[in-house]
């Protein structure tokens, strides 16, 4: 099966076409995903949060996410897979951040990789891309800077904080970034960036005027059930199920129900006589 490329994502905007886009951390969930057809797979830092735990996505370092990605990749036959940069990895020298967005692509095995925010990290976006690693930018809620933040509020809802976020969308696409996640943003102002910008946007909490989407899975599925965001659609409480089998499954090794005749290998009771 053939991958998606950056050329091809960049084309759906072209072609009226909608990107979609999950975050997936594992083998199994990515190869779940891509087989269901996704052009996307985000090994996104929220992994800190729905998969290690943490109350944020600050304590992920690259080593995780190099280890996650590899695992992602490894799912991922026809999906484009697309790495965050973990906080502080992009931020301290433009050889470091090569340095390490290099891993990923070569120890990770992904395709591009996501930096949040928008003229702050202009130069590092240029960087990257010239020496041909595709950047997907990341604006609005921005959650490595959740402290400054005071919160996982909505973003950019006056009229100046818009025309920035408009501003930082137009110097990402600049710099040479493929496509650009808006996260928790009023409609209308998505509506405004992707009407202005040549490159893909995909929306989080961002309305329905975006060329993409982009969810959370464990949020999608109902496996992470800590805090869901308003914005988010649960397509399957596969908590719930999965919380429901192993109950079944405890009742009946306490019952004595499981393993059952099928579930036994056959063989002799005969013991030779040697
Ligand atoms: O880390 C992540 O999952 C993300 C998405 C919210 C876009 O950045």
């Amino acid at each position: 099966m053939k991958h998606l490329r950056i050329p091809d994502v960049k084309n759906k905007k072209q072609q009226g076409e909608k990107v979609t886009m999950l975050t997936a951390y594992d083998f199994v969930l990515a190869r779940l995903l891509d087989e269901a057809g996704i052009d996307i797979l985000l090994v996104g830092d929220s992994l800190g949060m729905v998969v290690l735990g943490y109350e944020t996505t600050l304590p992920v370092t690259l080593e995780m996410m190099i280890h996650h990605s590899r695992a992602v990749s490894r799912g991922a036959q026809r999906a484009l897979v697309v790495a965050d940069m973990p906080f502080l990895t992009y931020h301290i020298s433009l050889s470091e951040a090569v340095q390490n967005a290099g891993r990923l692509i070569q120890e990770g095995g992904v395709a591009a990789v996501k930096m949040e925010g928008g003229r702050t990290v202009v130069d590092v976006t240029r960087r990257l891309v010239e020496v041909g690693i595709p950047v997907m930018g990341h604006l609005g809620l921005l959650p490595q800077s959740i402290h400054q933040l005071g919160g996982f509020r909505p973003q950019a809802r006056g009229k100046a904080a818009a025309q920035r976020l408009l501003e930082d969308a137009e110097i990402l696409e600049e710099a040479g970034a493929f496509a650009v996640v808006l996260e928790s943003v009023p409609a209308e102002v998505a509506k405004r960036v992707t009407a202005r910008l040549s490159i893909p946007t995909i929306g989080i909490g961002a309305g329905p005027h975006c060329d993409g989407q982009v969810l959370v899975s464990h949020d999608a599925f109902g496996l992470y059930q800590a805090s869901v965001p308003p914005f988010v659609k649960q397509y399957v409480q596969l908590g719930a199920q999965l919380k429901k089998a192993a109950q079944t499954y405890i009742a009946d090794v306490q019952a004595g129900r499981f393993p059952a005749q099928e579930h036994c290998f056959e063989g002799t009771t005969e013991v030779s006589s040697e």
